[in-house]
């Protein structure tokens, strides 16, 4: 079935990113699939949505460069127009970099980094946005399971992700007068690239977070994208302002 609801998901080149897209497209949705430079990796995704039925485009966004936005929001408007749409329905904030260590191995450059992709770069592409989501639209921002349980040496990741928590709370409120939901969505530890591919290659570290997680195992990707599709879905349209975990029940 196909809608004329359109949603933008970042880091869409590999990962998450790529789950949700394809997992978007499957429910009808077109998918806007964005990459900071990995054209083979976002052409694989667009392969992905096709096969699943659905419609997508690329467009380039580093999230690190806010000075770019301006130029990234009129590419979106044309594509958008090209595509007879004025508005975009969902934005799925899923890139983001996590740089792990003690606090004595810490560099200024290494937190500048952390955030400055998935606070500043967030914060200011939902301000760059929102003109573009109209009543009705829904920003999803990811997260991690980490804000709410501890492990060492991910101080400075696990901050930027409670940032981002921050903001979509007061974000909701803020803008919930203008019909947008704004929810956050945290993963647990699941196999992709990330730390890595520590989750999906390291067996110790997959039997070590396995004995830790209620459902006993670690995630998958499809898993994650299967439930951001859903809370971006009509049927969840009265939730705002929420955190929701999605970690088959990480370190309870
Ligand atoms: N996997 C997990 O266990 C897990 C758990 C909790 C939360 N998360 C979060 O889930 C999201 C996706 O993670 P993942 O597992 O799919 O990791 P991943 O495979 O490392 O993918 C990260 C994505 O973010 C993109 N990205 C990083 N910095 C960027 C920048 N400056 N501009 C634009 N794109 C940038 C990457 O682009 P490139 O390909 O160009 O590097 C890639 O598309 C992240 O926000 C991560 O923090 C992951």
């Amino acid at each position: 079935m196909t809608t004329d609801r359109i949603a933008l998901v970042t880091g869409a080149n590999r990962g998450l990113g790529r789950s949700a897209a394809v997992a978007l497209a499957a429910r009808g949705m077109r998918v806007l699939v964005t990459h900071r430079g990995d054209t083979a990796g976002a052409g694989k995704t667009v392969e992905q949505v096709r096969a699943a039925g659905g419609t997508a485009a690329v467009l380039r966004l580093d999230l690190s460069d806010v000075s770019s936005f301006p130029a990234f929001t009129s590419a979106l408007r044309e594509r958008l127009e090209r595509w007879g749409a004025s508005r975009l329905d969902v934005l799925v904030n899923n890139a983001g970099v996590g740089i792990f260590g003690p606090l004595e191995d810490v560099t200024t450059e290494d937190f500048d980094t952390v955030m400055g992709t998935n606070v500043r770069g967030t914060f200011f592409l939902v301000q760059a946005l929102v003109p573009l989501l109209a009543q009705g639209g829904h920003v999803i921002n990811v997260s991690t399971s980490l804000t709410r349980h501890t492990s060492p040496a991910t101080s400075v990741y696990s901050a930027s992700k409670a940032a981002v928590e921050a903001l979509s709370r007061t974000l909701a409120a803020e803008l919930g007068p203008h019909g947008i939901r704004v929810n956050s969505l945290a993963p647990g530890p699941t196999a992709t690239d990330f730390n890595g591919g520590a989750m999906r290659d390291d067996a110790g570290m997959r039997r070590a977070l396995a004995g830790q997680t209620a459902l006993g195992r670690v995630g998958e990707p499809e898993e994650i994208g299967d439930a951001i599709a859903t809370l971006a879905s009509e049927g969840l349209r009265w939730v705002t302002a929420q955190r929701i975990e999605v970690s088959g029940g990480a370190l309870l």
